[in-house]
């Protein structure tokens, strides 16, 4: 673990990007990249821990990769249904919670399956929690947060007049977790791609040039590091956040 003293990131989101330029560099089919961004996956699930970070949210599948090839969907949801099987004994025996945010019932039964199974075996553990965003948008959790709270109101559950954001992000798909503290997004592109726009208001954002799949523990490690250099000011003025001097 880390140095206590060390400013560590309790929740960080990663954007993994650049799959496909992999692979293209190499003449391979996408599809190898995906294989080798798993391989990062399990990597950089170990290394966030390592580091000494509490939750790692990954952006796996968003609401608009159904748009890409059939071929290439497919393959990805195979690749994931693969992995949970994979890594549910790993992940029980080195105390890793499993759990998702994003419509799931959307995805195939099989998948949904296993989803539920790791899920489940996992829940009693409470140090790490490995978050995986499927068939995730933000604008989707938007609406279906909405509606969840239209439904509470027109139950009598919640009061419209007492809307809050404190009340309003309990219908969030996130509404139980941290918010993140750093977000990176791989592969040099950008932009936030509909990922935990509101979760991300404070975030901090990294992005680096490095292709997902050849994203390292040292990587994730820089990032934290360069985390750590920022003041986060959450709308305060730099003034505001110095302890003040000891009296005399
Ligand atoms: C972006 O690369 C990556 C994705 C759309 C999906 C990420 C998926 C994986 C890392 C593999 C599956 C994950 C699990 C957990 C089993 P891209 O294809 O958009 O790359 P490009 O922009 O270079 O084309």
């Amino acid at each position: 673990m880390s140095s206590p003293a060390a400013n560590i990131p309790q929740h960080v989101a990663i954007i993994m990007d650049g799959n496909g330029r992999w692979a293209k560099q190499r003449g391979l089919p996408r599809i190898e990249g995906h294989r080798r961004g798993v391989e990062t996956v399990r990597t950089v699930t170990f290394a966030a821990r390592d580091l000494g970070v509490r939750m790692l949210t990954l952006y796996a599948f968003s609401n608009e990769n159904w748009k890409r090839p059939q071929d290439e969907v497919g393959a990805l949801m195979g690749l994931l249904e693969f992995y949970l099987k994979k890594e549910l004994d790993t992940f029980v025996r080195d105390r890793v919670r499993f759990r998702t945010v994003g419509r799931t019932d959307e995805l195939p039964e099989g998948v949904q399956k296993q989803l539920r199974r790791t899920t489940e075996e996992t829940k009693c553990f409470t140090d790490y929690t490995l978050v995986l965003a499927l068939n995730y948008g933000s604008r989707t959790e938007m609406v279906d947060a909405a509606r969840a709270y239209a439904a509470a109101v027109a139950a009598g559950k919640e009061k419209l007049n007492d809307s809050s954001w404190a009340t309003f992000s309990r219908y969030l798909y996130t509404a139980d977790m941290p918010e993140p503290d750093l977000v990176i997004r791989t592969s040099g592109e950008m932009r936030i791609s509909n990922f935990l726009l509101l979760q991300a208001a404070y975030a901090e954002f990294i992005f680096t040039p490095v292709l997902w799949p050849d994203f390292t523990k040292a990587d994730l490690a820089a990032a934290i590091a360069d985390y750590n250099r920022r003041e986060r000011r959450f709308g305060q003025t730099s003034e505001q956040l110095k302890p003040a001097p000891a009296s005399k």
